[in-house]
């Protein structure tokens, strides 16, 4: 059901220090940084020949990744997303076999315009994982 690797996200405390390691000592093609106020938080994404990562800071109040970092103060690998090619069909699936969708279980558009969804961490080996309509 899963295809792609789409990107692995790291949640940074430091935005502009971890765009910069990428940029000038691991040699990466950055973007630019967009806010995305609907998500709570700042993107940058890392291209890279087979994937993409995804620097995730806080932004606004109440942002999703703020107790992560609180945690995490270093900052760390936040979630994995893989592409699939029917989102409602694979939620329809997961939740047959008991997985939990995080929020109220419809796709909400993510950073790449397109509809994503969130599973919980216990139930991936405590990874949270990313679905998003390829
Ligand atoms: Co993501």
């Amino acid at each position: 059901m899963i295809g792609r690797l789409n990107h692995v996200a790291i949640a940074v405390p430091d935005l502009e220090k971890a765009v910069a390691q990428y940029r000038n000592m691991l040699g990466a093609r950055v973007s630019t940084a967009e806010d995305q106020p609907d998500h709570g938080v700042t993107t940058v994404f890392i291209e890279l020949p087979n994937t993409k990562i995804e620097l995730l800071h806080p932004l606004g109040e109440g942002s999703p990744i703020a107790k992560f970092l609180e945690k995490n103060q270093e900052g760390g690998m936040h979630h994995l997303c893989y592409e699939v090619d029917d989102i409602i069909a694979a939620r329809d699936r997961l939740l047959a076999e008991g997985a939990r969708v995080l929020g109220d279980g419809e796709p909400k558009i993510g950073a790449h315009g397109k509809a994503v969804l969130f599973l919980h961490p216990k139930d991936f080996s405590g990874t949270l994982l990313e679905l998003e309509q390829a």
